[in-house]
């Protein structure tokens, strides 16, 4: 048994490891940048066992800008280490190496919007599993939730391949995507009472699209959509005169995106937050690529759709949002903005190979796009929750 620093939690742990909460370094530079290092490297491990490749894995400048950002979510990180390497960082301040490092836990609590919901990942090097370990953060992820008044208890796990409908294979509650059933982090989640309530798809489109694909998607796309609209494409900004309009298309992510069973309510933006979003981006050294239909009658934004990259990795990019507001629907606006964003990714980032992409397996309009610009599906990535009571008695 070991005791979270700073408050009387127990935390039980197997014998030869201790947990300690991830010291907040000024910069990666600080020796005490060490933990978020290290949660980095568990991370590209872990990639590397799911999908054998390291694309999706944080990077250490991604958990600081994110651990520096708590303006919308409260958030803590947890590591656990050997024993001897936490004996020797409480007696003589030495930085535990990133090897002894085998675990963490990240805890996350919305607090604009959505203030039901906690958040808990665990993610444990898979030469120390099944010692326990999973369970003892998962516990302590779930008792700082629970004690922070959140009644619905939210967790996420990937795979690198979709298991076929039959015995070996768990489906959502949507009825639509399915994850292996015995992977450990199913088994771990589904033992304490989480459903399964929306898969979604990961896809990879390989890069360079053919130049006929993109025509013709252009063209049947431009001739569907009429005068009425005119594109604009934004790099590395947000142009002040547009930052409400984008607000809203950010927020209408939140209610338009389906959620299938996961208790998520409407996230709201504001100027504010488009800025400091762009400014996490510069922190982390991404660049990004906006897309935006404007209704050149109204003068405002219709449809967005987003690109963002590691500029120290120029072989992969993330497809991240696209949207067209409702009374906009059914002209191609999809394709038109992600068309475009196509296009000026392959002069922005001639290099890049291939873009990731996540959308639910039930959205069937946003898939339709992505097939025919010829994404492949590459994994999935489930939604897990546990609801503590009622949804009535929420506050
Ligand atoms: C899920 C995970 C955190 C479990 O870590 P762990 O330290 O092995 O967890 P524990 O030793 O406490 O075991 C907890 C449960 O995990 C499952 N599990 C552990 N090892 C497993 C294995 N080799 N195969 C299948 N399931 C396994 C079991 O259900 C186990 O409970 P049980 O022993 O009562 O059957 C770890 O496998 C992991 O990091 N996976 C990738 C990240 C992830 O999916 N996290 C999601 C959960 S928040």
């Amino acid at each position: 048994m070991s005791s979270v620093a700073g408050t009387s939690l127990p935390v039980v742990l197997p014998e030869g490891y201790a947990l300690v909460e991830a010291p907040h370094p000024a910069s990666l530079d600080d020796p005490d940048a060490w933990a978020y290092r290290a949660v980095a490297d568990v991370a590209r491990e872990i990639e590397l066992e799911t999908h054998g490749y390291d694309d999706l894995a944080v990077r250490p400048r991604d958990v600081l800008s994110g651990m520096d950002h708590q303006e919308y979510e409260a958030k803590r990180r947890f590591v656990v280490l050997r024993s001897a390497a936490a004996r020797a960082l409480a007696e003589d301040g030495a930085r535990p190496a990133v090897h002894d490092v085998v675990a963490h836990l990240y805890v996350g609590r919305p607090l604009t919007s959505n203030e039901h919901l906690g958040e808990a990942y665990a993610f444990v090097r898979p030469a120390e599993r099944g010692r326990g370990i999973g369970s003892a953060l998962l516990d302590l992820g779930e008792r700082l939730n629970l004690d922070a008044g959140r009644t619905v208890l939210f967790s996420d796990t990937s795979h690198g391949v979709e298991p076929p409908p039959g015995p070996g294979a768990l489906e959502a509650t949507t009825g639509a995507g399915r994850v292996p059933a015995d992977a450990p982090g199913p088994r771990l989640l589904r033992s304490r009472g989480y459903v399964l309530e929306q898969v979604e798809r990961h896809s990879v489109l390989d890069l360079p699209v053919p130049r006929e694909t993109l025509d013709a998607h252009r063209d049947a796309a431009r001739e569907r959509a009429g005068d009425d609209y005119r594109l604009h494409t934004w790099t590395d900004e947000v142009p002040d005169a547009w930052l409400d309009q984008v607000a809203l298309l950010f927020t209408r992510m939140s209610t338009d995106a389906p959620t299938g069973g996961v208790d998520y309510g409407e996230d709201p933006w504001d100027a504010r937050r488009v800025r400091i979003w762009v400014g996490e981006q510069a922190e982390r050294r991404n660049g990004f690529l906006v897309t935006v239909a404007e209704h050149v009658p109204t003068r405002t934004l219709a449809a967005f759709t987003v690109f963002a990259y590691p500029r120290e990795r120029d072989d992969f990019a993330f497809q991240e949002d696209t949207l067209v507001l409702r009374e906009h629907r059914g002209r191609r606006l999809g394709m038109l903005v992600k068309v475009a964003n196509l296009d000026a990714l392959a002069v922005e980032r001639p290099a890049t190979r291939r873009v990731h992409t996540w959308n639910a397996q039930e959205n069937d309009h946003m898939l339709a796009i992505n097939v025919a610009l010829g994404f492949r599906p590459a994994g999935v990535w489930a939604a897990w929750q546990r609801r503590t009571a009622p949804a009535q008695d929420r506050a």
